[in-house]
């Protein structure tokens, strides 16, 4: 999401005149999107902070201003806290006001105001006064859901992005035929909780996550589909038929479970049981039976014993997931888990942590390894480091690199796969 956010802020800025720069020493503005969803994420942003101010004097001694701001869901939960740590920051404002940048940075620009905060939750939603979205290769995101209401414990998003919000079903298509007319052939959809997507058509009915990816389907010149992130409790039998029926629909789902232990799922407050979970895996993986799946975990979260922990590796097996993302608990202050009692200590989170990932990191080689000798359709995104060597995604989300010849970037081609490790895999363009 704030991939996607970034972009939209681009854009924004060129709008204003502003061109990229790949160096900050040459930078007028420098704008950092942040996160907030662990304690590493929002460290990391003031020691950027510091880095970007000594570029910052820097620049002064040559005759240089700069304009520093922060956006995203740090500066929605510190607020003007911020200032007081870094108070040579120009201006801040919250995921669903950046739509009011332009302003905020003329404000700055001709130095009528100074330190502008903005963490509003307001009543517009920012769709509706951004700019066009516009390709920048081959890949999109496509924001159509923000926001939850879910209240996982351990989780500052319901607080930091608000009330889950829908974009009203128009909005998605035009902005997805934009996309695919500047050069997309694949869309992902975005929301924290993307699944549980609602919008409004143009009769002001309500639809689907399942409908608006029909829709999408009937659009000329997609090639690819996929949705992130679901709640596994929001996964309806509509949406399942999707993994069936729509041939543009990859076959890989990002479902987080978080814990495998009942125990652990209740005091997380999440709406699934390892049973539950198991069971739409299982109906997902019989509408598409190539389907692979994906998760998020986190150990150590209040209470976890031993014996949990177990439940979470015996989960792991079950599935066979051939990716997947895992974090220690991390307190976020105002959060319900943050004040529980039978906190785990650091010791153990990363024992836990460590055996985990051994577990995931194997899983993922033994299903990359498996994928030598077959075919897979590739695209391409990025430029690898040998010349004529690009690097691109099969279905699945694995990297792969492959020599190639003439412009295939933003391009898919058949790849035969010679040789995989865990993170990523060449192959050979057939
Ligand atoms: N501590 C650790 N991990 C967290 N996540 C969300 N909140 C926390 C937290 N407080 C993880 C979850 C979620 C992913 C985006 O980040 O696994 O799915
Ligand atoms: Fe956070 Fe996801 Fe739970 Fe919502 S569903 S509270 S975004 S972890």
């Amino acid at each position: 999401m704030n991939v996607y956010d970034s972009h939209r802020m681009a854009m924004m800025l060129e709008n204003e005149g502003y061109e990229k720069t790949d160096k900050q020493e040459d930078a007028d503005l420098v704008l950092f999107n942040t996160c907030h969803i662990r304690e590493k994420a929002a460290e990391k942003l003031f020691s950027d902070l510091g880095r970007a101010l000594i570029i910052k004097n820097e620049r002064l001694e040559r005759g240089f201003d700069t304009i520093i701001g922060v956006a995203g869901c740090v500066v929605q939960a510190e607020d003007e806290q911020i200032f007081k740590r870094a108070p040579y920051v120009d201006f801040a404002f919250g995921p669903l006001t950046y739509h009011r940048l332009p302003q905020i940075l003329k404000d700055i620009e001709t130095k009528k105001k100074q330190n502008v905060v903005d963490t509003e939750f307001p009543a517009e939603s920012k769709f509706d006064f951004l700019p066009e979205n516009k390709a920048l290769g081959g890949c999109s995101f496509l924001a159509i859901q923000e926001g939850c209401d879910n209240f996982c414990t351990y989780c500052v998003v319901p607080y930091t992005r608000g009330v889950e919000y829908s974009r009203p079903v128009k909005d998605v298509l035009d902005e997805a035929k934009k996309l695919i007319e500047t050069g997309t052939l694949e869309i992902n959809l975005l929301g924290q909780n993307v699944n549980s997507y609602h919008g409004e058509d143009e009769n002001g009915k309500e639809r689907s996550l399942a409908y608006l990816i029909n829709k999408l389907a009937e659009l000329d010149g997609l090639k690819r589909l996929r949705y992130t992130t679901s709640y596994p409790a929001d996964v309806t039998d509509e949406l399942i038929l999707c993994h069936k029926n729509i041939g543009i629909l990859m076959p890989y789902l990002h479902l987080p479970v978080q814990s495998g232990s009942n125990k652990i799922l209740k005091l997380m407050n999440r709406r699934h049981t390892r049973e539950t979970y198991i069971e739409t895996v299982q109906k997902l993986k019989e509408a598409n039976p190539k389907l692979e799946m994906s998760s998020d975990f986190i150990v150590g979260f209040p209470f976890e014993t031993d014996e949990d922990f177990e439940q979470t590796l015996d989960l792991v097996d079950k599935i066979g997931y051939i990716q997947a993302f895992s974090f220690k608990y991390s307190k976020r202050p105002g959060t319900p888990a943050a004040t529980m009692d039978g906190q785990v200590s650091e010791k153990v989170k990363k024992e836990r942590l460590d055996v985990l990932q051994t577990k995931l990191f194997g899983l993922q080689e033994k299903f990359n390894i498996s994928c030598v000798g077959q075919m897979f359709d590739v695209l391409f995104e990025q430029h690898g480091r040998h010349k004529g060597q690009l690097i691109g995604r099969t279905p699945y989300m694995q990297n792969v690199h492959a020599a190639v010849t003439g412009d295939m970037m933003g391009k898919i081609a058949k790849v035969k796969i010679t040789n995989a490790t865990t993170n990523s895999m060449e192959g050979k363009v057939i």
